[in-house]
């Protein structure tokens, strides 16, 4: 049987650490942190994760601000509603949920947020910080994973470390993350994705296993070597009638068939899902002034 990599009660942990620290620096004089967000329409599986996102802000003692635009919204409505947001000082993090509309331009909506208050790390400078090795913020799952994974004394470095989607939220960000010298980097990084030909065969040799494509249990035991550590990101809906809502959710990976040859594995859900939102708290109270660590 695997190590389930419980990023339940890692996130927990880390957002009681976090709380403690408000606590203590407001008490000297910081500002209170604040997240606004935006979501624009109403694609359900965000509207669950703001509400998780709300959910651990307001635990921790974080200022929350929600707003929901219609569907509707034109790109210069949307500009206007990021710019005041941009301009008022009690706000330390802004973060527009993807996806957006197809009618909205999401790389150009991701410029418009003022890089400082980018707690996403999705702003072309932030995502230019990153890649030089000096972050402003840490990409919220990408950061989720490595800290995943060095929690459980996984440390990437020196590894085999196949990243399965090439994603500007995921793949791309955390295959840059594991690739540099630094804490939780230093791996051997191999992306593969859409095109990528015999994907198996290169599953296959990884020893940190990364799939995060949004492919109800695509990865099948036998892609998987003996003893690999996987990290499975993706989060996909599938039809159960025995489920109350109708649906159940599940990862990238074959669970069952995965879990018998891996020496650990993060679930779906619980895995990578809250750490997400806990380097989100982090970056907001970074944002804000506060000393993290
Ligand atoms: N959609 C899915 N994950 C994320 C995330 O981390 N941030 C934002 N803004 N949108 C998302």
């Amino acid at each position: 049987m695997a190590t389930i990599l419980d990023g339940k009660a890692l996130s927990e942990k880390i957002r009681a650490g976090l709380k403690e620290k408000l606590d203590r620096q407001m008490s000297r004089g910081l500002p209170r942190p604040f997240l606004t967000t935006m979501q624009v329409g109403g694609y359900l599986p965000s509207t669950v994760y703001i509400r998780a996102k709300q959910r651990a802000c307001e635990e921790i003692g974080i200022g929350f601000r929600h707003y929901k635009l219609p569907e509707e919204t034109s790109m210069d409505q949307l500009r206007e509603a990021v710019s005041e947001v941009n301009q008022d000082s009690s706000v330390h993090g802004l973060l527009v949920q993807s996806p957006l509309p197809p009618h909205l331009d999401e790389i150009a909506v991701q410029r418009m947020v003022k890089p400082e208050k980018d707690v996403d790390c999705f702003h072309p400078e932030n995502v230019g910080l990153l890649y030089i090795g000096q972050p402003r913020f840490q990409p919220c799952t990408a950061a989720g994973i490595i800290e995943l994974l060095l929690a459980y004394g996984y440390d990437p470095a020196g590894k085999h470390a196949v990243i399965v989607g090439r994603s500007v939220i995921v793949g791309r960000p955390l295959a840059v993350m594991m690739m540099l010298k630094q804490r939780g980097g230093n791996a051997t990084v191999t992306v593969c994705h859409s095109l990528t030909r015999d994907l198996p065969s290169i599953t296959r040799r990884a020893d940190v296993l990364v799939p995060a494509i949004g492919a109800a249990e695509m990865i099948r035991g036998d892609w998987v070597k003996e003893g690999a550590i996987v990290v499975d990101v993706g989060i996909n809906r599938v039809p159960d009638a025995s489920k109350k809502r109708g649906y159940r959710l599940v990862g990238d990976v074959a669970f069952g068939e995965v879990e018998a040859r891996a020496e650990a594995i993060a679930p779906v859900p619980g895995g990578v899902g809250p750490m997400t939102v806990a380097i989100l708290a982090t970056n907001v109270m970074r944002s804000a002034g506060f000393d993290v660590g």
